[in-house]
């Protein structure tokens, strides 16, 4: 049968992931990835999970084994209420501003069904977060491509594409804006509280909503906390938070937080998708946070990824700071640095040398809906030991110097 014929266009559309590919190899003996983004296994507080999976399912199966409403647990809505207010000033939320999601890339996935058609327009990074791209790539709409810089997205160079868009009778059309505001996945930056709020002004001079991604806020290392831009502007912002950073991403929870209009249509959407998100993990991380302080419980998580940053940080300067025209970020908190190398270099090319001395990156190739910029990769810190991060460093470096002597490019 030529199954090819029967596919929809979308699906034909798919490409398969290019960092699931890359990272099949994660796994060889003797390989040091700074490749995926997943927390530290030994972060996850399994015992405290064990003992609330057990008593759940014995006392509570009515509900947890049940189908649940496709808003969510109401005792985890509450428990996310409570930290909002006690940790970001959010202090006018109801049940009606918010749904619990499959993690949130089921938020971003509903986001793009609920507000983009393929005449629509969207602003988002380059880079932009992968599965935010391939969620609203779906939709097939306008993407204006806004650089990223060490404090947020290029705001002069939105409102530019803004102004054209008027010009051209479009501006109508033009539906959100997309930022990941605390830690940028790739980039590591961070948007800082005068930008969010010329943000939040150009949302309102041109009419459009701010999807706020902020899965690393919780993860700050140092500098001072800014406020949500969603705290700046909750009219026309829709928060998306998760679970997976700061207790397990095995849990699949997230949750949209925005304009009750804006979210009982989410939640409409989320109908056809799933009926509901399971109540088990609901009841399990409502227990958690309800009878733990989240905040607390998750410091030793931060120090130990402080600790992996400076050593990256460290090792980046050792192996590779007298590379002339390299840059990468510094990041507050998060898990990863973007590196730029010299315009010549291919990190996608390169990746098979680097395969060979046995160490890994996520080309940058992975994070844009345009035209890529091929210098750029992303290193993650979560998972390798100090050890492996100045010796991964020092690989990556070999690898730079061959695939520069190749090319014949001077370093
Ligand atoms: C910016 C960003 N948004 C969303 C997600 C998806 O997270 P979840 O596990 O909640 O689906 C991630 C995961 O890495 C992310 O980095």
């Amino acid at each position: 049968m030529n199954y090819e014929s029967k596919l929809s266009c979308v699906a034909r559309g798919i490409k398969s992931s290019i960092i699931r590919e890359l990272l099949k190899v994660a796994n060889d003996p003797g390989m040091i990835s700074f490749g995926g983004g997943v927390p530290d296994p030994d972060t996850f507080p399994r015992h405290k999970m064990a003992e609330i999976a057990k008593d759940i399912i014995e006392n509570e199966y009515k509900f947890v084994l049940q189908y649940g409403t496709t808003e969510g647990d109401q005792e985890l809505m509450q428990g996310y209420i409570d930290l909002l207010k006690k940790y970001e000033n959010i202090d006018w939320l109801n049940y009606d501003n918010m749904v619990i999601t499959v993690g949130s890339q089921q938020a971003l996935y509903l986001i793009g069904i609920t507000l983009l058609d393929e005449e629509s327009y969207c602003a988002v990074s380059r880079p932009i977060y992968l599965g935010a791209a391939s969620a609203f790539v779906q939709r097939n709409p306008h993407f204006i491509n806004v650089p990223l810089l060490k404090d947020g997205i290029d705001l002069d160079y939105l409102e530019n594409e803004l102004e054209k868009l008027k010009k051209e009778g479009n501006i109508d059309k033009f539906k959100f804006t997309y930022v990941v505001s605390n830690f940028h996945n790739p980039a590591g930056v961070s948007m800082g509280l005068e930008k969010r709020k010329k943000l939040v002004e150009l949302a309102k001079k041109y009419d459009f909503l701010i999807i706020e991604d902020d899965p690393y806020g919780a993860l700050r290392f140092e500098g001072e906390k800014v406020d949500t831009i969603y705290s700046l502007a909750p009219d026309r912002t829709i928060l998306l938070n998760t679970f997976s950073k700061v207790l397990s991403p095995g849990l699949r929870l997230g949750v949209v937080i925005g304009p009750k209009e804006i979210v009982r249509r989410v939640t409409m959407v989320k109908q056809a998708a799933d009926l509901a998100t399971p109540s088990l993990t609901q009841r399990l991380a409502a227990k958690f946070i309800n009878e733990n302080d989240l905040m607390e419980e998750i410091k030793p998580t931060i120090k130990l990824y402080r600790e992996k940053k400076d050593s990256m940080m460290k090792a980046m300067k050792k192996h590779l700071g007298d590379i002339k025209g390299i840059d990468w970020t510094y990041p507050e908190g998060g898990l990863f640095t973007w590196v730029t190398l010299p315009k010549e270099f291919d990190t996608m090319e390169m990746f098979e040398i680097a395969k060979k001395e046995k160490v890994l990156y996520i080309p940058g190739v992975a994070f844009y809906v345009d035209e890529p910029d091929k210098n750029t990769m992303r290193i993650s810190f979560c998972l390798p030991t100090h050890e492996e991060i100045d010796e991964g460093m020092k690989r990556l470096r070999n690898s730079i110097n061959k695939y520069a002597e190749q090319k014949g490019i001077e370093l």
